[in-house]
């Protein structure tokens, strides 16, 4: 299957008759469609949501508004260098925990054994591949009882829940992407999404350069209109996208691939990947072939993160994507 954009080419004309009107009233920032689209993502995640530039650009609020800086904050070394950059760009001190074989997530034994090393302020969650991490409610339970942060990467997880429940829900804040490859894209762009009032008010102040009382030492993190018009009808569009990869997996991949990631019970994936434990032919690679731990060197083992990068790989499957 060839890569095809998570977008409906029948959408075209309601994305042009956005900009359209973005182009005419002059409004080409701080618009209706930045308030618009939060509010889509909001009731779809039942949760608050702010819009932003990037994920990194709502990360390094995150990392402000938790006074983050100095800190230890753990994340997966399984995940793209964007989540360990991100922390060490905005200041803080990153270790990595080790994941599952399952999942391709943290895993929870090995979280708490970090915990006790390095007495982190933080821990960051990724969920990889467009499901949520299996072991999610443990990890939230036990950052909750050491009164830790929990940051969920929520890169992979457009539309993803379990037993109703959405990736960003479970810990104190998450963090999406939109970026080109992304299950539902606007090109670039992110959102945070957080039942925390503070740190919805602050996130606002953050990425427009803490306007207007400056208390917030903030940056350029907007989103422009003609982002959020382009995210307002791409979330319309989600749940079809959604159906269409799962029921398009089940038809045709899943008879194929016996060795492949098996969700529990109530779960549903965004399959953003489809991930097996086999090596294939025409395979689009490995979600990660590189655990970050290699690019920025720790002197302890990851053993199942090196086994994860050898031992799958991804089936294509693009939102109507032609098959080759
Ligand atoms: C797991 C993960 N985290 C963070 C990011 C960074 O997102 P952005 O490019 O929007 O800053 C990505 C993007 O590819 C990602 O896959």
């Amino acid at each position: 299957m060839r890569f095809t954009i998570g977008f409906d080419l029948d959408d075209k004309k309601k994305v042009f008759e956005c900009w359209d009107e973005i182009i005419t009233t002059h409004k080409w920032s701080e618009g209706k469609y930045t308030e618009q689209f939060e509010e889509k993502w909001s009731r779809y995640h039942n949760l608050d949501s702010v819009s932003f530039v990037n994920w990194t650009g709502a990360a390094l609020a995150v990392i402000e508004f938790f006074k983050l800086k100095g800190e230890v904050i753990l994340c997966p070394s399984n995940t793209f260098m964007a989540t360990p950059l991100c922390i060490i760009n905005g200041g803080a001190k990153v270790e990595f925990v080790d994941c599952n074989r399952d999942d391709l997530c943290m895993d929870v034994v090995d979280l708490k054994k970090k915990i006790e090393k390095f007495k982190p302020k933080a821990v960051c969650v990724v969920h990889i591949g467009g499901h949520i991490a299996f072991q999610i409610k443990e990890i939230a339970k036990l950052c909750k009882e050491k009164n830790i942060v929990l940051i969920e990467d929520c890169a992979h997880t457009h539309g993803a829940s379990w037993d109703g429940v959405r990736a960003g829900a479970y810990g104190d804040v998450g963090l999406y992407s939109f970026y080109a490859t992304k299950t539902i894209s606007t090109g670039e762009g992110g959102m945070l999404v957080t039942k925390n009032k503070a740190l919805v008010e602050f996130a606002r102040k953050f990425r427009n350069y803490g306007k207007f009382d400056y208390v917030v030492q903030g940056i350029n993190a907007r989103m422009s209109e003609f982002t959020a018009a382009l995210g307002c009808v791409q979330i319309d569009r989600l749940d079809d996208i959604i159906r269409w990869k799962n029921e398009y997996a089940k038809k045709h991949l899943d008879p194929k691939y016996p060795k492949r990631m098996i969700f529990p019970k109530g779960m549903i994936s965004g399959l953003y990947k489809y991930i097996v434990f086999d090596p294939i032919e025409k395979s689009t690679g490995k979600v990660y072939d590189q655990p970050c731990h290699h690019f920025i060197k720790r002197d302890y083992p990851l053993p199942n993160t090196d086994w994860v990068a050898q031992n799958h790989w991804c089936v294509p499957l693009y939102y109507k994507g032609e098959e080759l």
